[in-house]
């Protein structure tokens, strides 16, 4: 079986220490914030170039923190985009606030900046506070256009980061564009802890601090809150000191994906009736998914399984869409892309462990099933 991620495979690259670092925690007696959580977020914040890093517990609640944070809340209203992980619009909906849904550019699968500036300009009720561009499957969003525009409507920016640690847009960092930037450690994601996790960056010191008072009941110090909307949310010893194992292998793990990647362009290029991904000039992708689009994406999907090649479909149904969100005043302008791919995208095999003549075979029965 060729699975369409792996994070058992990640593990095992390293076992031994990963085993070790799960010990020490153990038999050190220290299980919640302690000095595996602090390291980690210094080691974090240093390799994402980023001053502050507040580890919690998951990356749905590193983007209702930050929201938090900027003071967001009931009767809100936080720009976003559908076509997205439906924690993206879970978290804004924790707070008490509404998504707004703008419209993707079709090519990259990230917010497409002239429907952002369109909503902004025409959007009659309470001005929205926030935008959270998702950088989707490991490219970045077009961070210049989107942060000069919040900046004209003066709106905060939080990036969601949690399928991009590592990418680059214009040479830059995702996570430093933003005012905060939210990751997880979901454990398939580029950096995956073995349970759940998720950490918020800032270069705001002042953000920071708030930050770290919210993830535990508004707490300033032990046992006395200073501010409500406080919550237990935070990021544990054991997943911190496994975090600390993978993270220096973080970039050689994204170069694995990118030559996957690489693998994948070159043999379905060969069918023109397949649309690749494609990466903005200037982005460097870590390629969290390598989605394709093709129309006979069922049947396709299918073939595949029968010789034993696992895909998936991120997502196989636009939050617009969805029961929780299908609100129609939460999407003030159409969203033809976002429904548009919504039937043809198809997540393809990849992780770092994934072996080439194993890209290459996935490959080639695509080709051979399209022909
Ligand atoms: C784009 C995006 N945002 C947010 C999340 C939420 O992260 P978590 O599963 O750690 O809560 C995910 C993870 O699935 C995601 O892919």
């Amino acid at each position: 079986m060729i699975y369409q991620s792996n994070p058992k495979a990640n593990y095992i690259s390293h076992k031994t220490e990963i085993d070790r670092a799960i010990k020490q925690v153990l038999e050190s007696g220290w299980y919640i914030l302690g000095n595996e959580v602090l390291s980690f977020e210094q080691e974090f914040a240093q390799n994402m170039d980023i001053a502050h890093a507040v580890g919690v517990a998951s990356g749905t609640d590193a983007l209702e923190l930050a929201l938090r944070t900027c003071g967001i809340g009931q009767g809100d209203f936080v720009v976003t985009v559908s076509h997205t992980a439906v924690a993206t619009a879970a978290a804004i909906a924790r707070t008490g606030a509404k998504p707004l849904f703008v419209d993707i550019e079709p090519n990259t699968f990230t917010m497409a900046p002239q429907f952002l500036k369109e909503l902004l300009r025409t959007w009659k009720y309470k001005k929205p506070k926030a935008v959270i561009p998702v950088h989707l499957y490991g490219q970045a969003a077009n961070m210049p256009e989107i942060l000069d525009i919040s900046h004209q409507y003066n709106l905060f920016v939080i990036e969601d980061c949690a399928q991009a640690h590592g990418a680059t847009c214009h040479g830059r960092k995702v996570g430093t564009w933003g005012d905060l930037a939210c990751f997880s450690f979901y454990p398939t994601k580029n950096l995956g802890a073995l349970g759940d996790g998720g950490i918020v960056t800032t270069n705001d010191k002042k953000l920071a601090e708030k930050l770290m008072w919210l993830r535990e009941y508004g707490w300033r110090e032990r046992y006395i809150s200073d501010i409500t909307g406080g919550i237990n949310s935070r990021l544990d010893e054991l997943q911190a000191a496994i975090l600390r194992v993978k993270l220096p292998h973080l970039n050689t793990e994204n170069e694995l994906r990118r030559q996957i990647a690489k693998v994948y362009n070159n043999i379905l290029s060969q069918n023109e009736c397949i649309i690749l991904p494609k990466i903005t000039n200037g982005n460097q992708s870590v390629y969290h998914q390598y989605v394709i689009q093709v129309k006979e994406r069922d049947a396709l999907r299918s073939y595949l399984k029968d010789q034993s090649i696992g895909t998936s479909i991120h997502y196989p149904k636009p939050i617009h869409q969805q029961d929780a969100f299908s609100d129609k005043h939460l999407c003030p302008l159409p969203l033809l892309s976002t429904e548009k791919v919504v039937s043809h995208i198809l997540s393809l095999p990849i992780y770092p462990e994934l072996e080439i003549s194993k890209c290459e075979k996935v490959a080639q029965q695509i080709l051979k099933y399209l022909k």
